[in-house]
């Protein structure tokens, strides 16, 4: 099995006294998918932004496909690492300017220098795979959430990414929405694409999660697979959590 995160202590404070994340350590292998949870402020969203460096941090260490990062700014390592591993927000951040294929194929073009029509033709292949490409001539702003959120994981696509990351991809969407887009996600898995998953969908992280890490306040309570996650959580916490979701 081939690691393509190994996250070693991870420790980070944006304000004194107070640690986002508190001595994290983990590891996701080649064509895995890790789901994490977590009540509101538990440190999820900032373990994962650590992982292509929209967040520095104070102490540990992390290996990214190879690359090492350590809480001395790189800012070439990080380039490095945002060309092969894609991010994918609760917002999902489209150029509202742009053509729903224009989104796809900026970066592409743009970055990788690959030409316009090999990127324009992967594209639609893209939305394609995500059951939107009659939407292609359209503008973010004609589509609906769900549609949206499978724009921006087609865009994340487009850069042939060895590493998916989703911060909570569904929470912005109506609730009808919700199926469509972690059904694409679950093709993704699927397919092989290694994936971390920050979502509450305990559908989706029994399905098709590997592993099920839990924080709170910036630690890791647990990491279990989903079968044991889900009907026997080892910490109270955990269960906690889990009995408030429910209640939702
Ligand atoms: N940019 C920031 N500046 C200061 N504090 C922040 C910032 N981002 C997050 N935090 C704090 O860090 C902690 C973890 O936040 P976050 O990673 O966003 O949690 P989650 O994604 O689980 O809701 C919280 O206490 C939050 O208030
Ligand atoms: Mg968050």
């Amino acid at each position: 099995m081939k690691p393509i995160v190994i996250a070693k202590n991870l420790t980070k404070s944006y304000t004194k006294g107070i640690r986002a994340l508190d001595n994290v350590s983990l590891t996701v292998n080649q064509g895995k998918v890790l789901v994490v949870m977590g009540p509101s402020g538990s440190g999820k969203s900032t373990l994962i932004r650590t992982f292509n460096g929209l967040e520095t941090f104070d102490q540990g260490e992390i290996d990214i496909l190879g690359i090492k990062l350590d809480c001395n700014h790189n800012e070439r390592k990080i380039q490095r690492i945002r060309k092969r591993v894609g991010m994918v927000f609760q917002q999902f951040n489209l150029f509202p300017h742009l053509s729903i294929l224009e989104n796809i194929t900026l970066a592409p073009v743009n970055v990788q220098k690959r030409h316009r029509s090999e990127a324009e033709e992967y594209g639609m292949y893209l939305l394609g795979q995500m059951g939107i490409d009659s939407h292609a001539k359209k503008y973010p702003s004609q589509l609906s959430g769900g549609e949206q959120q499978r724009v921006a994981i087609a865009r994340a696509l487009a850069l042939k990414p060895e590493l998916l990351l989703f911060d909570e991809p569904t929470s912005a969407l109506d609730p009808e929405r919700i199926n469509e887009v972690l059904d694409a996600m679950r093709r993704l898995a699927k397919q092989g694409m290694t994936m971390i998953v920050v979502t509450h969908e305990i559908g989706f992280a029994k399905d098709v999660s590997d592993q099920v890490l839990f924080m709170d306040s910036g630690k890791v309570i647990e990491t279990s697979t989903p079968d044991l996650f889900f009907s026997n959580a080892k910490h109270d916490r955990s269960r906690k959590f889990l009995n408030q979701l429910d209640k939702n």
